[in-house]
């Protein structure tokens, strides 16, 4: 009997408990697995919220036949009676594991060519998953991650709406705002030879907001980034985009801790109402890099410089006398017994970061001295050296030391990775929650080439809101900066802005852009700021992010419907893919030479 013209369903496919014995029910699906036991079919039919065994009796020949046809993600709608599962069949694992229904009728709704691999199978090779992404979206795991994304989502809105901020949508298409990352650019039609560049963050619009006498906004807002994608990072992904007029930083980062202890109560995590605050000086001091990840207990850098000076090794020497290197150390308790193998893997890891080599020292017998330890440059250093590096790293018995001796930049980049790396292979992370704010940033670095960049954007607020002072000593300047850390991720970052045009013209000034440059790039800002300007300040969430780390996900693609490669292409539409002829003539562009 085929189902008639009632309604497809009754119930999901992972609602139905033994209360339901007795029930008819209609349910709708796709075949999970299909089972014959004897002449007894019995299929797995599973939903976006889990699966129920329908058993197909074969003595209505018709319908039977009709079960036999149905293949794995195949689309059903069966009819039946629940009844609870016969002793010693149940499935504890399934929430529905003490029921089975009787199947009365099925109907095939939609066959399916047989899927290029099993749903669910974590085996398989990401591409694979990635090019038919449809098929992966069905795993219970995914649905539950974007169920959780809309709900945070959804928790997201209610907070910052009783608290008074506006949604307000801006601009996809717009102009290049120099923010940093590389920007992805949309030929305009209508003005050949111009491009529309599309934001990488609403940062001036929230602004102009703010100018605007909008008060509060936010938005959940798409940003768009051409920066290679990695576990963390995607070329398109959404930001918490906040701003606030009238507020000073206590304020602000109170009702911003809120938000985020909204985020966590929506996903049912605990959440510790003070965040700590670390100074990003103290961050790199300590750890190595401004996202410390906090769940690693002990393990700190150690600065060893004012020891190693006078020491023969020059792979210390040299750079302990150095302004702006470093020579750190790292303890690693218990781990003298670290094969030569392993430690030459992660001297290939730091040095993939610049480093040009990771020094060693094992603790066997420290009460010994020299003589307890065991490493190759022992005799390059002094026993005060020795004494040095023993008495500040506490070493035990049993540990291991690693050595970074290199421009600053590069011992904090290899001893930070090595730290984390090392948590992860010697399982030193505690489980839980750890939150800290970095504060204090400069509001400068030096990039590369050595010209000065923004640590954030140029529109940071400094501490000494002075344009003179500002021009002065751009490297004294500190930033009225916040990021938001949690355990080892930076999931959000903002700062109070620069809400007076000479300041904001000084900072642009100190980056090097020109005073023709600051009128056409700039000119609408500097003028907005010019007509009366509240002084304010705001934050940026990473969304995805945020999802990933409360739905326990390893990459953000996980929390993403319709995620972008390593290599940022979209693998189930083939995206970015080649114009027609006719839309190239149209923008008055011409194809690029191909490759031979
Ligand atoms: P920022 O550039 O720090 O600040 O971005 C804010 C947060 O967005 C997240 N994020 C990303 N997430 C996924 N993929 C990416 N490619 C990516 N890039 C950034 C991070 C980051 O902390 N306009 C400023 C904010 C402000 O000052 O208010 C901004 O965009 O979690
Ligand atoms: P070498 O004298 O070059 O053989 O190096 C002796 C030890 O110091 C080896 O374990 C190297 O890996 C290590 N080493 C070399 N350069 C550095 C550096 N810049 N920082 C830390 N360790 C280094």
């Amino acid at each position: 009997m085929a189902i008639g013209p009632t309604a497809l369903r009754s119930h999901y496919c992972g609602a139905l408990t033994l209360d339901a014995a007795g029930e008819e029910v209609r349910l709708c699906g796709w075949l999970h697995r299909g089972r014959d036991h004897g002449g007894i079919l019995f299929l797995d039919l599973r939903d976006h919220t889990g699966i129920t065994q329908v058993v197909v009796n074969p003595d209505d020949a018709e319908l039977f036949e009709r079960a036999e046809r149905a293949r794995a993600e195949y689309v059903l709608a069966v009819a039946g009676t629940v009844r609870a599962r016969p002793p010693g069949t149940t499935n504890a694992e399934l929430a529905t594991g003490e029921i089975e229904v009787v199947c009365t009728g099925l109907d095939i709704l939609s066959a399916a060519e047989t899927p290029p691999y099993q749903i669910e199978d974590e085996q398989v090779h990401e591409d694979l998953r990635l090019r038919h992404r449809h098929l992966e979206l069905r795993a219970a795991e995914l649905q539950h991650r974007l169920r959780m994304r809309a709900q945070l989502a959804a928790a997201c809105r209610s907070y910052l709406d009783s608290r008074g901020f506006l949604e307000v949508e801006t601009p996809m298409l717009t102009c290049p705002t120099l923010e940093g990352a590389r920007e992805y650019l949309v030929p305009s039609r209508t003005h050949a030879g111009r491009f529309f560049a599309l934001p990488q963050s609403p940062q001036l619009f929230k602004q102009l907001l703010m100018m605007g006498g909008t008060d509060r906004y936010y938005q959940l807002v798409r940003c768009f980034r051409d920066e290679d994608p990695r576990q963390d990072r995607q070329p398109e992904f959404t930001q918490i985009d906040i701003e606030a007029s009238f507020l000073n930083e206590e304020e602000f980062l109170g009702i911003v801790e809120g938000l985020i202890g909204a985020l966590f109560a929506a996903a049912g995590q605990p959440w510790s109402l003070t965040v700590p605050r670390m100074g990003y000086d103290e961050a790199l001091r300590r750890f190595g890099t401004d996202r410390p990840d906090l769940r690693i207990q002990g393990m700190e850098l150690v600065d060893l410089a004012d020891a190693m000076a006078a020491v023969e090794f020059r792979v210390f020497q040299e750079p302990a006398r150095s302004a702006d290197s470093r020579v750190a150390a790292l303890r690693v308790p218990g781990a003298a017994g670290m094969s030569l193998g392993q430690i030459q893997e992660y001297t290939e890891a730091v040095q993939a970061l610049g480093a040009a080599g990771l020094a060693w020292i094992k603790c066997h017998d420290v009460a010994k001295g020299r003589d307890g330890l065991q490493a190759g440059f022992l005799k390059f250093l002094t026993d005060e050296a020795i004494a040095a590096v023993l008495e500040r790293t506490a070493a035990e018995d049993g540990d291991l030391l690693f050595f970074g001796a290199d421009a600053a930049g590069v011992v904090n980049a290899a001893l930070s990775h090595l730290r984390a790396r090392l948590a992860d292979d010697l399982e030193l992370r505690d489980a839980g929650w750890q939150v800290v704010w970095i504060t204090d940033f400069p509001l400068f670095e030096r990039g590369d080439g050595g010209a000065l960049q923004p640590m954030h954007h140029p529109f940071t607020a400094p501490v000494e809101a002075d344009p003179g002072q500002l021009r002065a000593k751009p490297e004294e300047a500190r930033a009225r900066a916040y990021d938001l850390v949690v355990n080892g991720v930076e999931i959000g970052g903002g700062s109070m802005r620069i809400h007076d045009a000479a300041l904001q013209s000084a900072a642009l000034d100190v980056l090097g852009v020109s005073e023709q440059e600051q009128r056409e790039v700039f000119g609408f800002l500097l003028s907005a700021l010019r007509h009366g300007c509240p002084p304010h300040g705001g934050i940026a969430f990473g969304f995805d992010r945020i999802v990933m780390l409360l739905t326990g996900a390893t990459s953000i693609r996980e929390v993403i419907a319709f995620p972008k490669t390593q290599t940022a292409q979209c693998l189930l539409t083939g995206a970015p893919g080649e114009p027609a002829p006719e839309q190239l003539r149209d923008l008055k562009l011409r194809p690029a030479a191909r490759k031979p």
